[in-house]
């Protein structure tokens, strides 16, 4: 959600400072702020709403000059949006400046005890509660470090904080629970960061705080320990991808870049992991569980949205290809439904960001109960990452603009690999079939490429239905959680209301929207289900619906139903979501800048949801 960056260290920490938020901003951008300790060991400090770029014209260069500092953009949790609840905040006494990510949740409590300990404060936000709390116990023991550990005794709920003392100016006490937290190690200086994207362009060395952990940053030492005070060794980790990768390369939005990336993405998924003669599957990370893998009696995916959907695609592919009984829980849901989970079962929870507070909870709800855990996630060394049993990595790269692409893809080639290594050991996919598949997936990559040359046709579709206030997304089977990742692109980037429904439910209600206003999108590659799908395009079309196909290039039936046809090279049933969700992809990709939405910063929206 938010975004967090300090630096402690030679130089001028504001324009660093900036240049992470900026970085972070795709977390969270509805305010932003900074502290700076300066030569006189001040603490000044700017706060506003609004997204970082507008914001950085208006900061006081010369009031803000210092060698150490902390930075924070905001996605709101408690109090709106505005000026005084941006962070940082501070204490009354204006000692202690703090940035956070994560909700208090007994604030209420702290904020009632510290106001009988004559406390006052001016902002809503559960975050100047901890900053006043940390200055009540920094009153009683004067030392920053114990005020810290002591505060965050107390506190129930999540945070990555980041914190200055005005009375102890040479450092920045940091910790984490639940939000994830790192810093990098430069010559003579520390960045903090919420994550790796603020600290690359500084170095690749990063130590990666674990919950219940604090670190006492100097510019020349550091020193990790962990709430109760025992101290910790921890191993310096090397950030994997280049800066290149988190920059636009020319592209007008990431999202744009991140669905023309889907090709090599998605090579980057399977390298190294398929034998092509044989298509036998080998996944590093899940070696240490791969008997359990062959000898489950049930699966149960999980994630939340784009990833909920990746998990209903995972569905149709484990039952199909290997005969193993498979559930699908949102991962939000999960924990609170006091979920019956054997010690014999599988989770897997799939994550792009790995930092999902939802997420993260069912993936500890699972181990509490036994099960084996396993991740499917982007972004290496996260939370989820570290913390399951097993995993694979989908090998994505940077995933920036806030509406999920490539990483969708990517999770779906994952689970492929997955499905294959499990059929093939239990002899539920034959050897021509793992053959055939193999076959696909070498040329997977090109067939993808040739729907993204040619995304200049979509424009004119966009322009077409810019202005339609609904939509409908269709499809069977393999291609009906698609239709579900379909609209939910369409509604986070463009504000259009859209609904995904397997397409024969549609009688079943839906039908009853249908008019000449009301786009349908169908997703209708020639599989077993194809006759179905068109009485389900002709029931759309006797009631004057407008029929969006997708549909596989051979098909030359189709234009006698649809007012639009996307066209996709014909595939295997269990790539067809990759290759049809790249159509809806831009589709809501080019309605949405049509209507001059951002794309990449989508209202109310943040990249990784590390609140519940
Ligand atoms: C939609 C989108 C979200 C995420 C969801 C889970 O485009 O990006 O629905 O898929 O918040 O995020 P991760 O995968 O990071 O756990």
């Amino acid at each position: 959600m938010c975004g967090i960056v300090g630096y402690i260290g030679k130089r001028n920490s504001l324009q660093i400072i900036f240049d992470g938020l900026k970085r972070l901003e795709y977390r969270g951008y509805d305010s932003a702020g900074v502290a700076v300790i300066d030569e006189d060991n001040n603490i000044n400090s700017f706060k506003k709403a609004g997204k970082v770029k507008e914001l950085e014209v208006e900061f006081d260069k010369d009031l803000l000059a210092g060698k150490i500092g902390i930075g924070h953009t905001r996605w709101a949790t408690h109090g709106e949006p505005n000026d005084n609840n941006a962070h940082p905040h501070f204490d009354m006494n204006k000692n202690i400046t703090i940035v956070h990510n994560g909700i208090i949740e007994n604030y209420k409590t702290l904020k009632k005890k510290l106001s009988l300990e004559g406390f006052t404060f001016s902002t809503d936000t559960d975050t100047e509660v901890l900053a006043n709390l940390i200055e009540f116990h920094y009153k009683q023991k004067g030392s920053f470090e114990i005020a810290v550990r002591l505060a965050l005794t107390e506190v129930e709920g999540t945070y990555g904080i980041a914190c200055l003392c005005k009375s102890e100016p040479d450092k920045i006490i940091i910790a984490r629970m639940g939000s994830p937290l790192m810093f990098g190690l430069g010559k003579d200086e520390i960045i903090v960061s919420s994550d790796a994207a603020a600290i690359i362009n500084h170095t690749k060395n990063v130590i990666y705080l674990e919950d219940g952990e604090m670190a006492i940053l100097k510019k020349d030492s550091f020193q990790i320990k962990t709430i109760e005070d025992e101290d910790i060794y921890r191993e310096v980790q090397k950030i994997e991808y280049d800066l290149e990768e988190i920059e636009k390369g020319g592209f007008e939005h990431f999202m744009l870049k991140e669905i023309c990336e889907q090709p090599e993405a998605i090579r980057n998924t399977y390298r190294g992991r398929i034998n092509f003669e044989t298509g036998v599957v080998k996944l590093g990370g899940l070696e240490s569980v791969k008997e359990k893998l062959f000898n489950a009696k049930r699966i149960i995916l999980t994630g939340c949205g784009t990833a909920w959907h990746a998990a209903l695609v995972g569905e149709y592919m484990l039952e199909q290809y290997c005969r193993i009984p498979t559930e699908v829980e949102y991962a939000s849901e999960f924990r609170y439904r006091n979920p019956i989970i054997n010690k014999d079962d599988i989770v897997i929870l799939i994550s792009q960001s790995g930092e999902t507070a939802d997420t993260h909870a069912a993936l500890k709800e699972a181990k509490k109960l036994g099960a084996t855990t396993v991740g499917i996630v982007n972004v290496v060394g996260s939370t989820i990452a570290r913390a399951v049993d097993a995993g694979t990595y989908i090998h994505a790269g940077p995933e920036i603009g806030v509406a999920s692409t490539k990483a969708f893809t990517c999770q779906l080639m994952s689970l492929a690999l997955i499905t294959l290594m499990i059929g093939k050991n239990k002899g539920t996919i034959s050897e021509s079939e793992l053959k055939e598949i193999a076959d696909e997936l070498k040329v997977l990559p090109d067939k993808m490429k040739q729907i993204i040359d040619k995304r200049n046709d979509y424009k004119f579709i966009a322009e077409e239905f810019k202005d339609s206030r609904n939509f409908l997304y269709l499809g069977r089977g393999f291609n009906f959680p698609v239709a579900l990742e379909g609209a939910l692109k369409l509604k986070e980037i463009s504000y259009i209301h859209a609904e995904g429904y397997p397409a024969a439910e549609m009688k079943h209600g839906p039908i009853a929207l249908i008019d000449e206003n009301m786009p349908v999108v169908f997703i209708a590659p020639k599989d077993k289900t194809y006759d179905k799908i068109i009485s389900n395009i002709e029931e759309i079309k006797a009631r004057k619906g407008k029929i969006i196909s997708i549909a596989t290039e051979d098909d030359n039936e189709i234009q006698n139903y649809s007012d639009y046809i996307l066209r996709v090279p014909n595939t295997l049933p269990i790539f067809s979501p990759i290759l049809n969700s790249i159509p809806l992809q831009f589709l809501s990709y080019y309605i949405a800048t049509a209507r001059d939405c951002n794309v990449d910063q989508p209202r109310n929206l943040a990249k990784s949801v590390t609140v519940e």
